[in-house]
């Protein structure tokens, strides 16, 4: 797959894992295509936690079941049961969790470029998680970013230290096949939008 095509055939993976393991030099070539991402000030802000205990996987589903119930809570009517048909997540199924930190100490105390917009750090941890959904496709593999969970939560879980901000449970493993249309699209809970809709041209004009 060239670039674009990889662009085009990444998707969010829920249902898809099939918890085949995977080989070491495999995870490695994603890993360093994470840690091979832009940061502001060369900071490379990022740690990755891989997590494959059975108990600690069963541990964050929990924690994200009762969450997704609480999201569930504040929907009604057809959201509400459109809802009801989308899975949020394959944590068990996926068989690896890496969970991805902002660590804002990390290349400071002065890091360039960040001293008006601190979030600038948090960006940098974006594009590495980017860069592994991409290197992943590539390899064939799939993707699950779960988003359903208290921070404090997964930073006391996997152990990060107060300042060291959990931004991403990814699932990643093996899958049996890649759908070409997204999950929500899929289960109708929301339609891509074109380009156009986010376009424009010399200021900004309201829809
Ligand atoms: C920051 C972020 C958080 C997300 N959290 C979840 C989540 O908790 N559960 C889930 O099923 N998908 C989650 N997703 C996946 C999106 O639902 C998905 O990217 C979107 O529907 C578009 O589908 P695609 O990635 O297959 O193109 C998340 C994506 C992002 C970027």
């Amino acid at each position: 797959m060239n670039l674009y095509e990889t662009i085009g055939a990444r998707r969010d993976t829920r249902r898809e894992f099939t918890g085949e393991p995977l080989p070491d030099d495999v995870l490695t070539r994603v890993l360093e295509a994470a840690h091979a991402a832009p940061s502001v000030g060369l900071s490379q802000p990022w740690d990755f936690v891989l997590v494959r205990s059975p108990g600690t996987l069963a541990a964050f589903r929990e924690h994200v079941v009762l969450e997704r119930d609480t999201f569930a809570a504040s929907l009604s009517g057809e959201r509400a049961r459109t809802f009801d048909r989308i899975k949020v997540e394959g944590i068990r199924e996926s068989g690896l969790g890496v969970v991805v930190g902002y660590d804002p100490s990390r290349g400071g105390p002065a890091v360039l470029g960040r001293h008006a917009i601190a979030d600038a750090g948090l960006y940098s941890v974006c594009l590495a998680i980017q860069n592994l959904w991409l290197a992943a496709t590539a390899e064939g593999l799939g993707v699950g970013w779960v988003s359903f969970y208290r921070e404090e939560f997964l930073r006391d879980l996997v152990g990060f230290p107060a300042h060291v901000r959990p931004v991403a449970w990814l699932c990643l493993g093996a899958i049996a096949e890649r759908p070409e249309v997204p999950d929500l699209e899929r289960a109708g809970w929301r339609r891509r939008t074109p380009l156009s809709t986010a376009l424009h041209a010399e200021r900004y004009s309201p829809r």
